[in-house]
C-alpha cells in the first residue's frame, strides 16, 4: 500500500484526494496547503465520508509541514493560482513558476524517491520547470493534462455519437492549452469502429473544437477552473503508477527525439507504472497530425521561454 501527497487543498487538490481515497488503492493521502487549517479541515471532512463511501484510505492534512509528506510514493502538485474566466493557462506562469519550484524542492527533501505529478498551469511548462529544477530522471516527472483532455474528448465524442461512454475510445496529445491540444479524431472509435464511420468531417471538427476549449468553457460557467474531471484524471494517473497497472495514458513527459522533438515536455501516449513513465509510445501520425504536433510544440516552447 502506498502513501500519496497532494499539494494544494483547493478544489482540484481536494478532488484528487477524494477520488484517490474512493478508489481505495492507497494507504494514506496527505493534503498540504499554506492556508491555515484548510488542509486539515478538508482532510477531516473527507475522513467523515469513510463509513459512508466505504474506503479505508487515511487522509490527513497539514498547514505547510512537509515532514508529514515524508516517504511519499507519488506527490501531486496542484498549487498555484487557478485561471479565471477569460484567462489562458499561460497567463498564470509568473506566480505559479515560483510556487512549483519551491514545492518541488520541499517535496524531494522529504521524499527523495518520489514520482511527481504536475497539475499546476501552464502545465506543460510547469512540468518542464519541475524537471529542469529538480534534476530528477525524466521517468519520474509526469504532467497531467492528456488524461483530462482525453476524458473531455470522450465525453464530447459520446455525445455526438449518442453512445454510452463505455463504447467510446479516444486520445488527446500535444500541449494542455486551448490552442495546443490535439484531439486525435482519426483514431477515435466506437467499439473499435472508427468514429468517422458514424460522424461527418464537420461533426468530428466540432467534437475537436469543444474538447480544445473544454477547460475554458467550464471556467466561464464556474468562475474558476474545473475540478471534478481534473481530480478524477489525476487519480487515474496515480493509480496506474502505484498499482503498476501499465495503463496507456497520454501524459506530458520530456521527449528525447520521439516525435522529432527534444528538450520539451509535451503530451504523448505513455505507459505508466511503478517507475513512472515506463515507455513512450510513438504513434504513426499522418501529415496533418504531425504538423499539428510541431505547431503545438512551438507554442509550448514559446511559453517555456518565458521562464527565463
Ligand atoms: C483544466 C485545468 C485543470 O483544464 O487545466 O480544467
Amino acid at each position: 500500500m502506498s502513501k500519496i501527497t497532494v499539494i494544494g487543498a483547493g478544489n482540484v487538490g481536494a478532488s484528487c484526494a477524494e477520488y484517490i481515497a474512493m478508489k481505495n488503492f492507497a494507504a494514506e493521502v496527505v493534503l498540504l496547503d499554506i492556508k491555515e487549517g484548510f488542509a486539515e479541515g478538508k482532510a477531516m471532512d473527507l475522513m467523515q465520508t469513510q463509513s459512508l463511501n466505504g474506503f479505508d484510505t487515511k487522509i490527513t492534512g497539514t498547514t505547510g509541514d512537509y515532514s508529514k509528506t515524508a516517504g511519499s510514493d507519488v506527490c501531486v502538485i496542484t498549487s498555484g493560482i487557478p485561471r479565471k474566466p477569460g484567462m489562458t493557462r499561460e497567463e498564470l506562469i509568473g506566480i505559479n513558476a515560483g510556487i512549483v519550484k519551491m514545492v518541488t524542492s520541499n517535496l524531494l527533501e522529504h521524499s527523495p524517491n518520489t514520482i511527481i505529478v504536475v497539475v499546476s498551469n501552464p502545465m506543460d511548462t510547469m512540468t518542464y520547470l519541475a524537471l529542469k529544477n529538480s534534476g530528477l530522471p525524466k521517468n519520474r516527472i509526469i504532467g497531467m493534462g492528456g488524461a483530462l483532455d482525453s476524458a473531455r474528448f470522450k465525453y464530447f465524442m459520446a455525445t455526438a455519437l449518442n453512445s454510452p461512454i463505455s463504447d467510446v475510445d479516444g486520445m488527446v496529445i500535444g500541449g494542455h492549452g486551448d490552442t495546443t491540444m490535439i484531439p486525435l479524431t482519426r483514431l477515435s472509435s466506437k467499439c473499435g469502429v472508427p468514429a468517422s464511420h458514424f460522424l461527418s468531417a464537420d461533426e468530428l471538427e466540432s467534437v475537436k473544437g469543444s474538447t480544445m476549449v473544454g477547460g475554458a468553457t467550464l471556467t466561464g460557467l464556474l468562475g474558476t477552473s474545473a475540478w471534478y474531471a481534473p481530480g478524477a484524471a489525476v487519480s487515474t494517473v496515480v493509480q496506474s503508477i502505484v498499482c503498476d497497472q501499465h495503463k496507456m495514458i497520454p501524459s506530458c513527459v520530456m521527449l528525447d527525439g520521439q516525435y522529432g522533438l527534444s528538450d520539451i515536455c509535451i503530451g504523448v501516449p505513455t505507459i505508466l507504472g511503478a517507475n513512472g513513465v515506463e515507455e513512450i509510445i510513438e504513434l504513426d501520425l499522418n501529415s496533418e497530425e504531425k504538423e499539428a504536433m510541431m505547431a503545438s510544440a512551438e507554442k509550448v516552447r514559446a511559453v517555456n521561454a518565458l521562464l527565463n
